[in-house]
């Protein structure tokens, strides 16, 4: 039933599923993130040691061994990128590659094998173009969500032998309930003082499933007092700031933006290193450096700290508009709305990933 692609890719054309059914209303600002899945996914098995050459096929509920490894021991990667509609048509992944990478990176810590980065980016490719319908318009996306788990059937400490890769999509709108695609806003972020979310060490900057399970406790309970996310600081002092649960930060200080450096226990954002890049491209200075969390508090209180954002592929960028803590409490970044400098860098960042500006960075791949 299948073709062979250029890149071998075995791509089932049997079912029609490249056009959404017409009921399902795909308008950004009513797709509630992460809830539609399109209906075909891409997947590869390593077995005896090599990935198979991949399918794109339509996906059904995965049976898994009830001693398969990844349910006990948590052998489960993943990553986040997005595919964007151009406003002539054509779609458009922002720095796949980058992707790619940090996938083999988490691979490595988490003992499982690299899906290589070609065959990575042309998965995604494959994938995207098959399903090319499913992109809502802007200011909506294409999530795509590549996923690795150990499936071998065995209750001992120790790696799989036997892996799943796969690849899902979901069209996309807001990923914060009440913020407007297409427009950044501002959310209440709890501290978490005394929960740590990646120790010295361990697996903070590999994207690993489980360094979400650890946070949902402080994350749910952060929802019961209003707050969209949770900020971590470092695990063994609770001291300096490190990232939020699934967001890297930022802060303007002064005239300057400054983040949390790479020290191996938060996720190096594919995001954050774009702003990095883009910033200084906008005359703004950036610098990385370790932010403990006392002295923030006190320069957002004294007004030296003007304003502070999240970022990644999901959120984009969000401004914060206040930190409340464990103890009770809160404090506000200046009047509590978007700044100036978080909007110019969520509008440039969001002209280039939609193909609206040039691309001055060579970040954008043509599906
Ligand atoms: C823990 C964590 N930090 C930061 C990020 C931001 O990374 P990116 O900009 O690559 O989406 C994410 C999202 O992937 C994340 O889960």
């Amino acid at each position: 039933m299948g073709t062979i692609t250029e890149s071998n890719i075995d791509i089932d054309f049997s079912s029609d599923t490249s056009t959404p059914p017409p009921g399902l209303d795909l308008n950004p600002e009513h797709l509630e993130f992460g809830r539609v899945v399109a209906p075909l996914w891409f997947r590869s098995w390593y077995r005896e040691g090599a990935w198979d050459a991949g399918k794109v096929e339509k996906w059904n509920p995965i049976e898994l061994h009830p001693a398969a490894l990844v349910l006990h021991y948590a052998q489960s990667i993943f990553e986040g990128l997005k595919a964007y509609k151009a406003p002539d048509g054509s779609a458009l992944l922002f720095r796949p590659g980058m992707n790619a990478r940090r996938m083999m990176h988490s691979a490595a810590r988490m003992a499982m094998p690299p899906f290589p980065e070609h065959a990575f980016v042309e998965a995604i490719r494959t994938l995207v173009d098959c399903q090319r319908k499913w992109i809502p318009d802007a200011p909506g996306s294409l999530y795509i969500r590549p996923t690795m788990i150990g499936t071998e059937a065995c209750i001992g400490v120790r790696a799989s032998h036997e892996y799943l890769f796969y690849i899902i999509v979901l069209p996309s709108g807001s990923y914060f309930p009440g913020l407007p695609p297409g427009k950044t806003g501002t959310v209440k972020v709890l501290v978490s003082e005394t929960v740590g979310r990646a120790a010295r060490g361990g697996t903070g900057d590999a994207k690993a499933s489980a360094n979400y399970s650890v946070t949902l406790e402080v994350i749910e309970a952060a929802k019961k007092k209003g707050c969209a996310q949770v900020m971590f600081l470092d695990s063994s002092g609770h001291r300096t700031v490190e990232e939020m649960g699934g967001m890297n930060v930022f802060f303007l200080r002064g005239d300057t933006l400054i983040t949390p450096p790479l020290t191996g226990t938060l996720l190096a954002g594919i995001t954050r290193d774009s702003i990095l890049k883009l910033a200084p491209a906008l005359g703004i200075a950036v610098k990385e450096e370790i932010i403990p969390f006392d002295d923030l508090i006190a320069h957002v209180k004294s007004g030296q700290v003007r304003e502070a954002f999240a970022c990644g592929t999901a959120a984009v960028i969000t401004g914060i508009e206040s930190f409340f803590l464990e103890g009770g409490g809160s404090v506000r970044v200046a009047d509590g709305q978007v700044g100036p400098v978080t909007h110019r860098l969520f509008d440039a960042l969001r002209s280039i990933q939609y193909g609206v500006s040039k691309d001055p960075f060579g970040w954008v791949v043509k599906v």
